[in-house]
């Protein structure tokens, strides 16, 4: 059919998240290694059809557009697809956003305001510039920080990302909060999971957010929040702060019977599940010489092969099977 996206489970897929570049500033260390390999530039699908490929998707009932990465912001003129896909804003499109590590926010805060985006999730793990730079293995602390400041100044409203990592920024998860709406943004914590190469460390710094949820509630009053983004965390009020904590849990607390997306990589694979290997390659669909019916064909695909849920847990040895992939092929 041509009609809005259900898979078998029955889920209306309503929420793109478009990966534009498998390339980053950072290297953050539960996302790729130092030496990573990247992309040549013509595996990656060009500004064109990820635009084409957009608006066959909104065609399909699409309301939600996500741009990630890599770093969305590090592609040579990224602005040309968030105006172009802006045009679309308050028709059809109801969010057009991003997820951003925020270096190069307060070049681009303005341009994106303007070309109707609302509102930018800035991954930030730590307010320490020496626990930053290990994190990330980049000493750019200060660049985001700025960035955070240039996206608010613009209008644009900010959701901080804090993956929650045991003995990295645990210690820190209060102040952060306090930081964060005393900003007046969101912030929401993210159990880290298991993709890329991981290696000891992620399982060692897997923090479950129910443990850190028992801290919260020594020093804040949470109470279960309305508010919903049609992402995957669940919201909940701080009286202390008057600002929101979101809570991601992928494996203390599956979400997976409420799914509605699907991601596309740099390369123009659909992945049906973050933590499954079922994908579809529109890339193909979209070079092939009939490419809406193949893309149609393709999205069809899509809807029968989404699993019903992901499958990252934590073995019987305490060990995180991973999938191989890394989260920056993805972007989450
Ligand atoms: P909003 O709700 O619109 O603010 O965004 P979001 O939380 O959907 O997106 P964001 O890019 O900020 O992602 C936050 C975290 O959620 C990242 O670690 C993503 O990997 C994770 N995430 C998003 N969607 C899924 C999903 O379907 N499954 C899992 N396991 N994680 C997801
Ligand atoms: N586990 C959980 N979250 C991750 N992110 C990147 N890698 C991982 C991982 N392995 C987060 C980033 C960003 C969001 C898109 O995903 O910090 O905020
Ligand atoms: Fe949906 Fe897969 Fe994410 Fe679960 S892990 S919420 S099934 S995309």
């Amino acid at each position: 059919g041509t009609g809005p996206l259900v898979d078998a489970f029955n889920r209306r897929i309503s929420y793109l998240r478009l990966s534009v570049t498998d390339r980053c500033d950072l290297r953050c260390t539960y996302c790729m290694p130092e030496k990573m390999q990247f992309l040549p530039r013509k595996d990656v699908l060009s500004l064109e059809e990820l635009h084409k490929l957009s608006l066959g998707m909104m065609q399909r009932g699409i309301t939600k557009i996500r741009l990630t990465g890599g770093e969305p912001l590090v592609r040579r003129d990224m602005m040309d697809l968030v105006r172009a896909l802006g045009r679309h804003v308050g028709q059809g499109l109801e969010e057009l956003t991003l997820t951003t590590n925020g270096t190069r926010l307060a070049e681009f805060a303005d341009d994106l305001a303007r070309a109707g985006v609302k509102r930018v999730n800035v991954s930030l793990d730590t307010l320490d510039a020496e626990v930053f730079a290990e994190l990330s293995r980049r000493d750019r602390l200060e660049a985001v920080l700025e960035g955070i400041a240039a996206a608010r100044t613009a209008g644009l409203k900010v959701k901080i990302n804090t993956v929650a990592l045991k003995g990295v920024n645990e210690a820190m998860i209060p102040q952060m909060i306090g930081w964060a709406h005393g900003e007046g943004h969101d912030l929401t914590l993210i159990e880290v999971m298991p993709l890329g190469d991981v290696d000891g460390d992620r399982v060692d710094h897997y923090l479950p957010l129910t443990a850190v949820r028992d801290v919260l509630d020594q020093r804040f009053t949470l109470t279960p929040s309305s508010a919903t983004t049609g992402g995957p965390a669940r919201y909940f009020d701080v009286e202390e702060t008057g600002g929101r904590v979101g809570l991601i849990s992928p494996l203390t607390n599956n979400f997976c019977a409420g799914c509605n997306r699907i991601r596309v990589t740099a390369t123009g694979q659909l992945y049906a599940c973050l933590g499954g290997a079922e994908r579809v390659d529109l890339r193909a669909a979209l070079r092939s010489d009939d490419p809406d019916r193949q893309l149609e064909a393709a999205l069809n695909e899509a809807m029968r092969i989404k699993p019903e849920k992901h499958h990252f847990r934590i073995d019987e040895r305490g060990a995180m099977p991973a999938q191989p992939r890394h989260m920056s092929m993805t972007g989450g």
